[in-house]
């Protein structure tokens, strides 16, 4: 898993460098054009959009079908959608209709990610770039990637696992980086949580290789504090087994819950 660590974050580094260039086609799924039929109606709208009402031009183009611009023309101003670190791609994504589904009713979900459709707007972004370039090499690295190598566990898809998760996650890591930017080495896309994974039980000895310690232990109220709470006024902070329940980080072993303001 190690070695594949870095191949991975590297490639998918570019990959969402790719993002981050705006390099991104405004559009790129347009190419596929399709006939608006004024006949076929196919459903009411969202509640968001239906004051719309009958103004199909408000989001259709005649001939392209959906139009990007459209949808952009009425959000590009959406702030707190491109500040959030997740929504930032909002900003140069280039397509809208993927994960934003109409027709579906007033009670319909507007928003469902599809984080395959990212590799997929990401890989052709790059598929023209000059050969020779960092780019380029970056780009038939990834395609043979796509085709040879196997997703690093079933819950999640090969497409899916060429992202940079950290990209768009970092805030969420609940690790404190200990387990590196690779989010996708253990995690699926659709929920934080892994079934399969079962907690080491509170005899363990190995908790500092995957907790790290908040700031107060490195100083003095360790000493003067926690370490006196605990009743174990000699234990290094690495110890963390020697105060510590695995329940919650505030059940301190021979004191009970504890949390100091
Ligand atoms: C708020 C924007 C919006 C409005 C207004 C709107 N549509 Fe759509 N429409 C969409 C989106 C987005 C899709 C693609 C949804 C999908 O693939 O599930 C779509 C899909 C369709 C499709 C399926 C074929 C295609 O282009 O993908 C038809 C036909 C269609 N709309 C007709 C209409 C008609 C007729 C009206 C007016 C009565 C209308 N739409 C108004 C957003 C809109
Ligand atoms: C004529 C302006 C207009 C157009 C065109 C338009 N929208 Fe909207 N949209 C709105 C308004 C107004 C709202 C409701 C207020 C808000 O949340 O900003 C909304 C809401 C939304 C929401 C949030 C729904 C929610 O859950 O609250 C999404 C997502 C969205 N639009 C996507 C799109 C996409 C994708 C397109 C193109 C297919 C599009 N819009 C076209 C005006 C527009
Ligand atoms: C890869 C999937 C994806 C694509 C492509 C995409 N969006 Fe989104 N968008 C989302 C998701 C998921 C959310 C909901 C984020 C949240 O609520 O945490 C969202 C949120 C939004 C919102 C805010 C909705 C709200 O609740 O306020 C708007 C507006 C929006 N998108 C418009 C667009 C437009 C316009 C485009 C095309 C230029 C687009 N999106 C392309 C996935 C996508
Ligand atoms: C370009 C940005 C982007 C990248 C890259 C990305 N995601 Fe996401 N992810 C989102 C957005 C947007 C959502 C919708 C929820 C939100 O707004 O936080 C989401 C949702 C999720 C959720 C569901 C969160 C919840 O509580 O519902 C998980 C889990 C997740 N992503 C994991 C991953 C993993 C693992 C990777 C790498 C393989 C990854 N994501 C790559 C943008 C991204
Ligand atoms: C080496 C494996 C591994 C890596 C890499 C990893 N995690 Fe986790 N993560 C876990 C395990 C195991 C859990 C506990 C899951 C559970 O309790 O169901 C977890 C839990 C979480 C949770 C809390 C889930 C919940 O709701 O209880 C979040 C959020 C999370 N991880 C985010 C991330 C992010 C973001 C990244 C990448 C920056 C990441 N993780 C990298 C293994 C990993
Ligand atoms: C193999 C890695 C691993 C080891 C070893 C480990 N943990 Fe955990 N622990 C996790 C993961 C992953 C989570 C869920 C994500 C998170 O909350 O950090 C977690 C969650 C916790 C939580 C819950 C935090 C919360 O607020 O919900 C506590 C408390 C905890 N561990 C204590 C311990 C203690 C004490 C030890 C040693 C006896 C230990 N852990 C050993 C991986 C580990
Ligand atoms: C000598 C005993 C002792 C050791 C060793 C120790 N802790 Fe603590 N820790 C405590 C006590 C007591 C508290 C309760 C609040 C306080 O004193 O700061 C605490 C609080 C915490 C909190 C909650 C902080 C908050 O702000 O709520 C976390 C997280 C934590 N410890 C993690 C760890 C980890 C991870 C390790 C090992 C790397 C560790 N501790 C080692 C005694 C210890």
């Amino acid at each position: 898993m190690k070695r594949n660590l870095l191949i991975f974050v590297t490639l998918a580094a570019i990959l969402s460098t790719a993002y981050a260039m705006g390099v991104l086609p405004k559009s790129a799924t347009n190419a596929v054009s399709h006939t608006l039929h004024r006949s076929v109606n196919p459903g009411p709208l969202s509640a968001a959009h239906a004051n719309l009402g009958d103004n199909c031009q408000a989001c259709h183009t005649p001939v392209m079908g959906v139009d990007t611009a459209k949808c952009i023309l009425c959000h590009a101003n959406n702030e707190s959608i491109l500040q959030r670190q997740p929504t930032a791609f909002h900003a140069s994504v280039g397509t809208c209709k993927q994960c934003h589904l109409e027709h579906q009713g007033l009670d319909a979900n507007l928003s469902e990610m599809d984080h395959s459709l990212l590799t997929s707007i990401g890989m052709k972004a790059m598929q023209n770039a000059e050969a020779g370039t960092e780019e380029a090499s970056a780009y038939n690295m990834l395609v043979d990637k796509l085709r040879l190598a196997s997703p690093p566990h079933e819950r999640i898809s090969l497409q899916e696992s060429v992202l940079d998760c950290a990209s768009c996650h970092s805030n969420d890591d609940q690790h404190q980086s200990l387990f590196g930017g690779d989010c996708a080495q253990c995690h699926a896309t659709n929920r934080w949580t892994i079934p399969e994974f079962k907690h080491p039980s509170t005899s363990s000895t190995d908790c500092n290789q995957c907790h790290q310690a908040p700031p107060s232990h490195y100083m003095m109220h360790f000493k003067m504090i926690s370490a006196k709470v605990a009743g174990k006024p000699h234990a290094r902070v690495e110890q963390c087994h020697q105060c510590h329940q695995t329940t919650s980080w505030n059940d301190i072993k021979r004191a009970g819950w504890y949390k100091h303001h």
